[in-house]
């Protein structure tokens, strides 16, 4: 393929996409759709600054959808990627996905079923949390063997959106930050541990804090911290925590293996400790400064992390195999979201541990084929469970009222 025309689905975030294809020197963006049209406008103010008049936009996705290009990149509401990840597939589009990848274990395993029987197709899933230059360091050395056979990790993720809450959510009541469960996006948490690893997740146990009233006072009954306690396939546990946590550090990246340890410093630098053979404590210590994989993505958003996801999948389009390799795929995007999924099961069991199914395995689809247990109505159907375990009352409309006004005066939360 000589140049890859390019949609984009989502205009907030999308906006970073657009950003790196109209000033990059990769694809060709061809129609935006975003049914905010400030959000629009955004994009079209971009690709005028970048002398580029001949992209389409749309507020209506089936116009959209009727657009002639290659590929699609979705970056709609986090809970909405399947479905139309599975049409644009069967349309003949190539799909890269935003976090999360499905909001079911239905949609899990139609997701992959799509991608299947589409094989000529690219389905990437835009983790950029895997990429930054400490992360990518991480996998590179625990692939390495350099720390042995992982025993335990840490992926944490505290984000405390409090701020800007009235920005994100805009006031709506049904917005997908206010209705998910505290276990719902997790994938910035594991996704990274399971890049560098390669390991798989086997079972979950959820935990989750009580909703902070400076979250419930923004509009949501389910805005504190969520935990996934994981065993992994070859017996190593991954403790994984992400919510609007108020911090000192946003994230924690650290891998224990049999011989030697490693973590992300969160200052652009690594540490490790490594062991030879036979040489119990008397390891060598060792931090500093990885380069990143590609100089050009060194000022890109999340610390040099964004660009990768969207280098990647036009990249794999184009047939490069090093691109596909670096790319995430769709059952390793799987991976990276049912646990959150099945956490909630567990946590509205008592914590029980729950089984994670590879749905690599036809075998282990039929299970979860009809399994549309979530927090979000449209998903849901008769499986729907509330997001609200602690039995903490729903904001009352007075509440989304002001977050309404701050988000149009442009007022924090
Ligand atoms: N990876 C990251 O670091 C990162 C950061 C921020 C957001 N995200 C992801 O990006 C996605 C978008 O998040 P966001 O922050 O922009 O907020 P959001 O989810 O509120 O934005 C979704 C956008 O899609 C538009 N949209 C949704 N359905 C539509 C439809 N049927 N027709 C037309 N427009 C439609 C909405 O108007 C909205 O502007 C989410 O999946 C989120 O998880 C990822």
């Amino acid at each position: 393929m000589k140049e890859v025309r390019i949609g984009v689905f989502g205009a907030g975030r999308g906006l970073n996409m657009v950003d790196q294809i109209i000033f990059g020197a990769e694809g060709k963006l061809v129609a935006v759709c975003d049914k905010y049209e400030p959000l629009l406008q955004n994009c079209k103010r971009s690709a005028e600054a970048a002398g580029l008049t001949d992209i389409a936009y749309y507020t209506d996705f089936e116009e959209f959808f009727k657009h002639d290009m290659d590929a699609v990149i979705l970056a709609n509401y986090a809970y909405q990627h399947a479905p139309y990840a599975i049409r644009l597939l069967d349309s003949g589009r190539h799909v890269m996905s935003e976090c999360l990848t499905c909001a079911t274990m239905k949609e899990a395993v139609e997701l992959i079923e799509a991608v299947e029987r589409n094989p000529h197709l690219i389905y990437s899933y835009a983790e950029n949390y895997c990429y930054t230059a400490v992360r990518l360091e991480m996998k590179k050395r625990y692939r390495n063997g350099d720390i042995g056979e992982l025993m335990y990790a840490e992926g944490e993720y505290r984000h405390d959106c409090s701020p800007i809450w009235p920005q994100i959510t805009y006031g709506q009541k049904d917005h997908w930050r206010n209705i998910n469960c505290s276990t719902f996006y997790c994938t910035h948490s594991i996704g990274p541990i399971l890049y560098m690893t390669g390991l798989r997740p086997v079972k979950v146990s959820g935990f989750e804090t009580p909703n902070p009233d400076y979250m419930w006072r923004l509009g949501t009954a389910s805005g504190g911290a969520g935990m996934e306690l994981i065993t992994l396939e070859n017996g190593a546990i991954l403790k994984s925590i992400h919510g609007n946590l108020k911090h000192v550090s946003p994230s924690n990246y650290e891998i224990n293996g049999t011989r030697g340890g490693m973590r992300d410093l969160s200052d652009g630098r690594v540490e490790i400790y490594y062991e030879g053979e036979n040489e119990n404590g008397r390891g060598k210590h060792d931090s500093y400064s990885p380069a990143p994989m590609i100089a050009e993505a060194e000022n890109s958003g999340h610390g040099g992390a964004d660009f990768y996801t969207t280098h990647f999948f036009i990249q794999s389009i184009m047939g490069n195999e090093e691109a596909r390799k670096h790319s995430i795929d769709v059952y390793t995007a799987v991976d990276m979201c049912i646990p959150g999924i099945l956490a909630y099961r567990s946590i509205r069991s008592g914590n029980s541990s729950v089984d994670v199914p590879n749905l690599r395995n036809k075998a282990e689809r039929d299970a979860y084929r009809n399994d549309t247990f979530c927090t979000f109505p449209s998903a849901a159907g008769d499986m729907w469970v509330p997001n609200n375990y602690h039995g903490v009352d729903t904001p009352p409309e007075s509440v989304y009222e002001e977050v309404r006004r701050r988000f149009q005066a442009g007022e924090p939360g």
